[in-house]
């Protein structure tokens, strides 16, 4: 795979700036990107150079002469190839993390000194105001810190702004509302919780939201999960590969209708992780494992989670009471975490197209808009969503479902939820 280096990463950075601004000052842009006024001539004369961009002058006052930089065709499909590159790379920082993790896991003085700092926890550095929740009472077990660490390299290594708001890194869909499973620390094992209702998400929906990202050039990842069993979704191979036009892609399965196959199939349809939840027991390993030798794909396209774990272990899972409807276990209590910056930078999509805060929320009791009827960077940046990000940032879990959530809810996204600081007390970002 190809590696993309500082400088397509500086290259990158200034076509993603002069695409939002093209009218922008050298002084502004050398700024912003932190880089000096020499390095900027020089990288803009390069990109002129390759034909990537075009620098016309205007008059932007009566004295006053200034630049527009203009990406050309050849500019944009370049820009396209270098944020390709570079959401690969992060896949391939975390597959490196992983391997250094399974090693750490042999060295108990690095594993120590790892759960000292809080693995993905967003502990490091202090730059910010806008703090996470600090007083864990509970250890990590090692399964979910590799976790962590994974959306960690996704969410909160880079932040984008479309018309100068922080833009999501993260978003969830439920492409279906069925699971062949019944998991007792989940709320679809309830049917008054959670019926199945097998209800699926059109490929109309998922058009309009890839088309949707592409206009605010979305950069994360779209991960197929929610609300039941993506995999039971006939057109999971479809979708998929819709979405990859425009998001990283990824999908969160029980196994259970996994065969060589259709790992290939996933593969083949733009999929970049497969994710699969082993819930049975550690004979799991050596089966997926077969799969996955007998599959087209790559061993790293497949991620093997074990959550056999009893109650004692959380199952395996970063276990929460998903918004009071699961009581099982030892679970932190309702009140013990204050900030969530979970609608700082993600969002869930069921399959009608509603728009939920987050996957904690299995009621559905309050909605933040239907994508069926509004564009999603409307929805993102609306009233209601505004009032609980807002909320939640500073600490106040005051409405409906956050009054009843025990989710740590500041693991991720801190970058954005100091953007969101920022943008609301009127700095631009
Ligand atoms: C409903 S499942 C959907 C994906 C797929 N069916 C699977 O089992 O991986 C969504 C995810 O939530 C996790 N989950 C379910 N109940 C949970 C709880 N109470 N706390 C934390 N995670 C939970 C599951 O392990 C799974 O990874
Ligand atoms: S407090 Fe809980 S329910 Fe509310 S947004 Fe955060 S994780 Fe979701």
């Amino acid at each position: 795979m190809k590696k993309i280096n500082d400088k397509d990463s500086d290259n990158l950075e200034i076509l993603r700036t002069i695409v939002k601004k093209p009218d922008v000052s050298q002084r502004e842009l050398s700024k912003k990107l932190g880089f000096s006024l020499g390095k900027l001539n020089y990288c803009l004369k390069g990109l002129q150079d390759k034909g990537l961009i075009k620098i016309k002058n205007f008059k932007k006052n009566k004295n006053k002469l200034n630049y527009l930089y203009v990406l050309t065709p050849l500019g944009i499909s370049k820009k396209t190839k270098l944020t390709i590159n570079f959401l690969k790379r992060k896949m391939q920082e975390y597959d490196q993390l992983f391997l250094e993790e399974k090693e750490n896991l042999k060295d108990k003085k690095i594993s120590k000194e790892l759960k000292k700092i809080g693995i993905g926890h967003n502990s490091i550095g202090n730059e910010g105001i806008i703090e996470e929740n600090k007083t864990r009472t509970k250890p990590l077990f090692k399964t979910i810190e590799i976790n962590i660490k994974r959306k960690t390299t996704i969410v909160d290594d880079k932040l984008f702004t479309h018309k100068g708001n922080p833009i999501p890194s993260w978003i969830e869909l439920s492409i279906i509302d069925v699971c062949n499973r019944s998991c007792s620390f989940c709320p679809k094992s309830d049917p008054k919780t959670a019926p199945n209702t097998f209800q699926k998400m059109q490929m109309k929906l998922i058009n309009k939201l890839t088309e949707e990202l592409k206009e605010i050039n979305y950069q994360g990842s779209v991960v197929l999960c929610g609300y039941g069993e993506p995999m039971l979704h006939k057109d999971v191979n479809l979708i998929s590969k819709k979405l990859s036009e425009a998001a990283f892609v990824e999908v969160v399965t029980n196994g259970d209708t996994l065969n060589s196959k259709q790992i290939s199939a996933l593969y083949a349809n733009n999929v970049n992780k497969l994710l699969i939840s082993m819930y049975d027991g550690e004979h799991q390993i050596e089966k997926f494992k077969k799969l996955i030798k007998n599959s087209d794909a790559p061993e790293d396209f497949v991620i093997l989670r074990d959550r056999w774990y009893d109650e004692k272990q959380d199952y395996g899972l970063k276990l929460t009471n998903r918004t009071g409807t699961i009581s099982i276990g030892d679970q932190e209590e309702i009140g013990k975490y204050k900030k969530c910056f979970y609608p700082s930078y993600q969002f869930l999509i069921d399959w009608n197209g509603d728009v939920f805060l987050c996957p904690q929320d299995w009621q559905r009791r309050v909605s933040m808009g239907n994508m069926m009827q509004e564009h999603i960077f409307d929805i993102w940046t609306n009233k209601i969503m505004t009032k609980y990000r807002k909320d939640l940032i500073n600490g106040k879990r005051i409405q409906s479902p956050c009054t009843l959530c025990n989710a740590e809810g500041t693991i991720h996204g801190k970058k954005h939820a100091q953007a969101w600081h920022k943008f609301y007390s009127g700095q631009i970002l």
